[in-house]
């Protein structure tokens, strides 16, 4: 199975859209995805549950027991979590960091796409410490590129002491309107600074997003001609690409 990690230690920048869209991607390429969500808001869980039963829940993993993934569509099964998740942040112990991985180690799929919470806590170490891959979503702010050089810090770290298997598969700009002057300039800035990293599709602001996810259907069943839909499907084929160019 290929794990896939999505993360920010920032929120609102795109992840769980992004490991939304990735599913259906993946899942209509007929892989079989195992999509784990990993933040007490819940919000990957809520595009496709109102109510997540016990036995799906990501805290069991915390409880000593193994979740067990739930159909919500065709080739894509859940984890989910909700806000009694939000304890388990606290109980870093050691025996804790490795839950992730020794759940993914026990399950089957092809690709594992595992959305994270907005910190760099117990949750995201998981993440980091099962995952092959990350993806680093990042909107336009200010604040959010600020972060991306801790978050590449962390990076490495995991990687040179305890998962040498992890890599940054690419940083995605999201979000992005790019007739804007200041977004122009944001762009240019981390191309030059993250140069191989940076991902060379750009997902651009679109209400479009917002209206599909609340019909739980992503954004290219509904608006197959979008210009945000056609970006989906081009991250999709560098995607692609980078993961058969690291196998
Ligand atoms: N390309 C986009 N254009 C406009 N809004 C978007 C886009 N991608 C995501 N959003 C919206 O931005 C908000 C934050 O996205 P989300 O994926 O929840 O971020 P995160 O998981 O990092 O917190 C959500 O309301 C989402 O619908
Ligand atoms: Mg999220």
């Amino acid at each position: 199975m290929i794990k896939i990690g999505i993360i920010n230690q920032k929120g609102g920048v795109g992840k769980t859209t992004i490991a939304f869209h990735l599913a259906y991607l993946f899942s209509r390429a007929n892989k079989k995805i195992l999509l784990i969500d990993v933040d007490p808001q819940g919000n990957l869980t809520s595009c496709f549950k109102e109510a997540l039963p016990k036995e799906n829940h990501i805290k069991l993993i915390y409880e000593g027991q193994i979740p067990r993934p739930l159909e919500v569509d065709k080739n894509i099964f859940l984890i989910g979590a909700d806000i009694t998740l939000s304890k388990y942040e606290a109980d870093a112990k050691l025996a804790n960091f490795f839950k992730m991985k020794n759940l993914l180690d026990n399950l089957s799929g092809d690709i594992a796409i595992i959305d994270g919470p907005p910190s760099l806590g117990l949750f995201t170490s998981n993440i980091l410490l099962a995952s092959e891959y990350v993806i680093i979503p990042t909107d336009m702010s200010k604040f959010a590129l600020l972060g991306l050089r801790d978050l590449l810090d962390s990076i490495e770290n995991v990687k040179t002491n305890t998962n040498k298997d992890l890599n940054v598969l690419g940083i995605i700009l999201s979000s992005v309107q790019e007739r804007l002057n200041y977004h122009k300039e944001i762009i240019n800035d981390v191309v030059r600074e993250y140069k191989e990293l940076m991902f060379k599709t750009i997902l651009p602001e679109s209400v479009k997003v917002k209206e599909s996810i609340s019909k739980g259907r992503p954004v290219f069943d509904i608006y197959p001609d979008a210009k945000i839909s056609k970006a989906y499907l081009e991250l999709f084929e560098e995607i692609e690409v980078r993961l058969n160019g690291k196998r």
